[in-house]
């Protein structure tokens, strides 16, 4: 076991710079996520960590020891690839033992015929084969061991890749989107195995996707990545609730966060579409941002003293099931705004109703016009009160 530290990576191909200056330490046993759109340099990283690809600049520790100049197999570490990569020819025990093949016998040994008159050949199989069986009975695929990869569906598949990555005790798992290939019910269950197990095992995951809510259920950090960079690592509560800049704001979350355009008046108060709101920026009068507010934070009735009210025409109401999605049209404004209620409040809202609904000031997030969060204040100290749970789609 051990953890894993990155200091101030730089990576280009050609001309074009894909990393630039990434610094994380991702703690023994923690599960990190790594989330972002494509192409912002998520496989590159786990690469780099791996040692499967060579960084320009900085330095990668795996349990305080700089590995930049070990070759991957020295670095102890496993790779999940979203492909799998199984051997179509080999038998699941086959491929699970694989690595252990590799490790513990000689290449004499593992030559398919005469290895296996060699001395102690037999005794160091029939420990491989102990382990491949003691893994496979872990992930449930005990009985497929005999199958080649071609006979599984993408589930056990997902799980032969895992076993193979776990038959050899690595100090740190490396998962890039080993999620990616099973549909939307497996991916569910699957998530929930791939927690357990990191559980079991106490060991340390970097997992990459790009599916919010993969990151947000699984991991104890979230770091989320866009051009190269981190923009924001922080536990996925944190993540959600308190964005440090508009581009992590909508990006997680779903339906995506609400914004508006705003500015700021003498004094600092805020102004929303030419109204007041009782919201302090700490930013120059006159300056542009923009307000972001979560779907969940628009409310319906209670006591509107001192909170944001939104008026509008409610344009499309959407009933899921769990919860009701009330699309509401503001003046002036193109996008509709988004509020989840639940579905006995949303059964009150027809298409072409007048709505209005109350936003508690202390959720309203300011941007400023670069992206960069801005503090905000309520004006008045609100009373605390806890914030309803956060609901994920799946
Ligand atoms: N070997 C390579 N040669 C040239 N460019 C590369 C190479 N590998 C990656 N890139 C480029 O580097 C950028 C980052 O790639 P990377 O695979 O790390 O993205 P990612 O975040 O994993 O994306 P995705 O979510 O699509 O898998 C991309 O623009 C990609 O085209
Ligand atoms: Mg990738």
């Amino acid at each position: 076991m051990a953890g894993i530290s990155l200091r101030a990576i730089r990576k280009s191909f050609r001309d074009t710079s894909v990393l630039q200056g990434v610094s994380l330490d991702i703690a023994d046993g923690e599960f990190l996520t790594l989330v972002g759109p494509s192409g912002c340099g998520k496989t590159t990283i786990l690469r780099i960590i791996a040692g499967l690809e060579t960084q320009d600049e900085g330095d990668v520790a795996i349990g305080g020891v700089v590995v930049d100049d070990l070759p991957p197999k020295a670095r102890d570490i496993a790779m999940v690839f979203q492909s799998y990569a199984l051997y179509p020819y080999m038998t699941v025990a086959e491929n699970i033992g694989l690595p252990l093949e590799m490790r513990r016998l000689s290449a004499a040994q593992r030559l398919p015929l005469l290895g296996r008159a060699m001395p102690g050949a037999r005794a160091l199989r029939a420990g491989i084969a102990a382990d491949v069986t003691a893994v496979a009975e872990g992930l449930g695929i005990g009985h497929l061991l005999a199958r080649r990869p071609a006979q599984l569906s993408g589930g056990q598949r997902q799980r032969v890749a895992l076993a193979r990555a776990m038959v050899r005790r690595p100090k740190a798992f490396l998962m890039d989107e080993p999620l990616s290939n099973l549909d939307a019910k497996m991916r569910v269950q699957a998530r929930t195995e791939i927690s357990e197990l990191h559980r079991s095992l106490g060991t340390t995951f970097v997992y990459v996707t790009h599916d919010q809510a993969e990151a947000m259920t699984m991991s104890d950090r979230v770091a989320v990545m866009m051009g190269g960079r981190l923009m924001q690592v922080a536990r996925p509560q944190v993540i959600y609730d308190d964005p440090q800049d508009l581009a992590v704001a909508t990006f997680i979350g779903t339906p995506e966060i609400n914004t508006l355009p705003g500015r700021v008046e003498q004094g600092g108060r805020l102004a929303v579409l030419g109204e007041p709101w009782p919201v302090d920026v700490a930013a120059p009068a006159g300056s542009a941002v923009t307000v972001a507010i979560r779907p969940e934070a628009l409310a319906t009735g209670g006591d509107t003293a001192g909170s944001v009210t939104l008026l509008g025409t409610v344009r499309h109401v959407e009933m899921l099931g769990a919860e009701t999605l009330v699309h509401l049209r503001l003046p002036a404004i193109d996008k509709p705004v988004i509020a989840r209620v639940e579905p006995a409040v949303g059964a009150s809202f027809r298409p072409g109703d007048e709505a209005r609904f109350r936003v508690a000031p202390a959720r309203v997030l300011v941007f400023a016009a670069d992206g960069r969060r801005l503090v905000a204040e309520a004006e008045t100290a609100a009373p605390l009160q806890p914030r309803p749970a956060v609901a994920l789609h799946v």
